[in-house]
């Protein structure tokens, strides 16, 4: 605990500009996962998502607010009734609902998008705040690309909003735009020439287009922003949103420059990391900060023996302060489910008895296939099998042939609501080759965008992760993940996962396609 530390509201926008990201989307089940992980993280606020924006989308807001204790529940509309109407119905079931209204006020937006004049938004605003406030008390509102709006124009906007109602007051760098002095400064002078800003708490949610959002976000912070907006492993629009992990850990990391704190339990960062990436299919670089593969690896002579002499010469915060499981290898295939059990507990999954036993089958099972079954294995099997009950594909059996000589083939049976099915197909390679009698089976038609295979932890028998892409034929994508020590069953895994998700979207646009509507 720092000494008069001021709190910092962390607003988790993972699952709204997050979702937004190419290919990320969630299912209802998905987005309720990731939000009861986002309260077990303690942030203050989930954006659960755009309500209006789908029937599938309000449908899981909805949800997250009935079910989700702990932080308050917020829900996105632009500055339109209808919006506004359902993020209240959406939302009004959590015990801390927030409306969350957005409109432009850059002169670009405001001329080429909205086609509205300086007047009409600040009427707009006005009325639109006034409006979500008749529902709500607690209203935020972010005059969208604010970095590219005029100064004083900005000025006038915020003080409306607050006249009208809106009690946090987010300032978005929309498009990446800014750099850390001058994004610093913009909310310094804000804060000072807003007339009523000591009534609403300064917000900032930075895009990451020149890879400054989390530097823009924590210099907003030294100039008076209490509340930061951002997402597990940065994902979001184009080059993502600020960092949920960085941003955190840099204001416990140096106490010495931030006299504020966070309410964020920061041993499970990994975890929700790990959930995030395994349910959108996006891969973690692993040069990421805090939480990619190397985060924490030293592999240089000198510093593998700074490092063993004193872990401080080379590391400024602990792997073990972000949950993430050291990497001793203590489980093989002679290890009991007492061993497992613990060391699971250990990793912050505490099974009861009856899915310990089931648990205990497959990790027999990989045992038998893999020397040594490291945190890393358990992590990533835990993941499959807590798999999505909606799955309507199911992998029930693969045999591939292949080699120098021979002509690579396939056999698949997959279950399709309970019905099994069988092909056999022929391609380039074995992967072709799966992916192909697959096609046949499921009659899907999709392309394959992406297609990445990468080692879950070191050696030889190392189990292979496989992340797919797919695109159906009206231009949606969805990604898919699947491990296994044999790569070509990883790839039949991740495929089906993606096709699973490609048949819950029948089209590429949201059902109400607001892309279109006249504000
Ligand atoms: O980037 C942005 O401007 C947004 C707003 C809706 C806050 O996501
Ligand atoms: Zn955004």
């Amino acid at each position: 605990m720092k000494k008069n530390a001021e709190r910092i509201i962390i607003f988790d926008t993972t699952l709204r500009d997050g979702e937004q990201s190419p290919g990320a989307s969630l299912n209802a089940q998905e987005k309720m996962e990731v939000a009861l992980q986002l309260a077990r993280l303690g942030v203050d606020v989930i954006e659960a998502g755009f309500p209006i924006s789908s029937p599938g989308d309000f449908d899981a807001v909805q949800e997250i607010a009935k079910k989700v204790k702990g932080p308050q529940i917020c829900g996105l509309a632009r500055c339109i009734k209808k919006d506004i109407d359902a993020s209240w119905s959406a939302v009004k079931h959590a015990k801390k609902p927030r409306i969350h209204v957005f409109l432009a006020t850059s002169d670009i937006h405001m001329e080429k998008k909205l086609k509205m004049s300086r007047q009409q938004v600040l009427d707009r605003i006005g009325e639109m705040v006034a409006y979500a406030h008749s529902f709500c008390d607690n209203v935020e509102f972010s005059p969208e690309d604010a970095v590219r709006s005029e100064f004083a124009f900005l000025v006038q906007a915020v003080k409306i909003a607050i006249e009208a109602g809106a009690t946090t007051i987010n300032i978005p760098d929309t498009v990446g735009y800014s750099v850390p002095f001058e994004f610093g400064d913009m909310i310094r002078r804000l804060l000072l020439d807003v007339p009523n800003a000591n009534k609403a708490i300064f917000s900032v949610h930075c895009h990451n287009d020149l890879g400054l959002a989390a530097a823009n976000s924590l210099v907003a912070v030294q100039n008076g922003a209490r509340q930061v907006e951002c997402t597990i492993n940065g994902i979001g629009e184009r080059a993502g949103n600020a960092s949920l992990e960085e941003i955190v850990m840099a204001i416990k990391t140096r106490p010495d420059l931030f006299s504020v704190e966070t309410g964020i339990h920061t041993e499970e960062i990994y975890r929700s990391s790990r959930l995030v990436s395994r349910l959108t299919g996006i891969q973690i670089q692993p040069n990421k900060a805090i939480v990619g593969a190397n985060a924490f690896a030293h592999e240089s002579g000198i510093h593998q023996d700074g490092f063993m002499k004193c872990a401080q010469t080379y590391e400024i915060m602990t792997p073990e302060s972000v949950g993430v499981p050291s990497s001793l290898l203590i489980l093989g295939k002679h290890s009991g489910r007492h061993a497992l059990g613990k060391r699971l507990k250990e990793l912050g999954h505490d099974l009861d008895d009856k899915s310990l036993i089931e648990f205990f089958e497959n990790f027999k099972v990989l045992a038998d296939k893999k020397k040594y079954v490291f945190d890393e294995d358990l992590l990533t099997l835990l993941e499959e099998k807590s798999g999505v009950a909606e799955d309507r594909f199911k992998l029930e059996y693969l045999q591939t042939s292949s080699g120098t000589d021979l002509v690579p083939t396939a056999t698949i049976r997959i279950s399709f609501d309970g019905d099994v099915h069988q092909e056999t197909a022929t391609g380039d390679g074995p992967v072709d080759a799966v992916y192909k009698a697959i096609d046949k089976v499921t009659k899907v038609n999709v392309r394959l965008l992406d297609y990445k295979l990468s080692a879950v932890s070191g050696g030889k028998d190392a189990q292979g992760e496989v992340t797919v892409q797919l695109e159906n034929t009206s231009g949606a994508t969805a990604r898919g993940k699947g491990a296994s020590t044999d790569i070509i069953e990883a790839s039949a895994k991740a495929y089906v996962a993606a096709l699973n998700r490609v048949i819950l979207k029948k089209t590429g646009k949201p059902p109400v396609d607001i892309s279109k509507e006249k504000i």
